[in-house]
């Protein structure tokens, strides 16, 4: 089992697609483990996004993801990781394949309406940036 941590970015949240990403990740198989709506705040979103600092993209990611609440979660499953990343598909929504969450829902970059951990590494770091409980319900 693998948990990894997903973000449904204020675009999700906005055209009302929280349920929809949800279901499709429950659909395959993988499990909810700790789920929670919140607003980030400035600090919370450089640090968390701190290894982009230097592109281009940066500042309007973190403009974008402070435009409004946001869902976080923890999911669990086989190879959850791996798993979240091809459900969510290409981080362009206009590369990513038909059938893919950002295939069907996202618009653009940054609007893409789904965030997952890319490593192991990434959930190890991620999971307890939101979630500090998530150690004792490893146990
Ligand atoms: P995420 O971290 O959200 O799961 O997405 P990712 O791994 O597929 O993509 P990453 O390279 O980590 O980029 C983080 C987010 O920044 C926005 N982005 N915009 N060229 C661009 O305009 C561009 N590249 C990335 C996207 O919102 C991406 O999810
Ligand atoms: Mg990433």
């Amino acid at each position: 089992m693998e948990s990894t941590l997903i973000l449904l970015k204020p675009d999700a949240v906005e055209a009302n697609l929280v349920g929809k990403v949800l279901s499709r990740i429950e659909a395959d198989g993988m499990r909810i483990k700790q789920l929670k709506m919140f607003s980030l705040t400035e600090e919370e979103a450089a640090t968390f996004y701190a290894e982009h600092q230097d592109k281009e993209f940066y500042d309007g990611l973190v403009e974008f993801m402070l435009s409004g609440p946001i869902v976080a979660a923890v999911i669990e499953g086989l190879n959850a990781i791996s798993r979240m990343r091809k459900l969510m598909g290409a981080t362009d929504p206009r590369e990513a394949a038909p059938g893919t969450i950002r295939g069907e829902y996202g618009t653009g970059t940054p609007k893409n309406i789904i965030h997952g951990s890319d490593s192991p590494e990434s959930a190890r770091r991620e999971i307890p940036f939101f979630f500090e409980q998530e150690a004792k319900l490893n146990e």
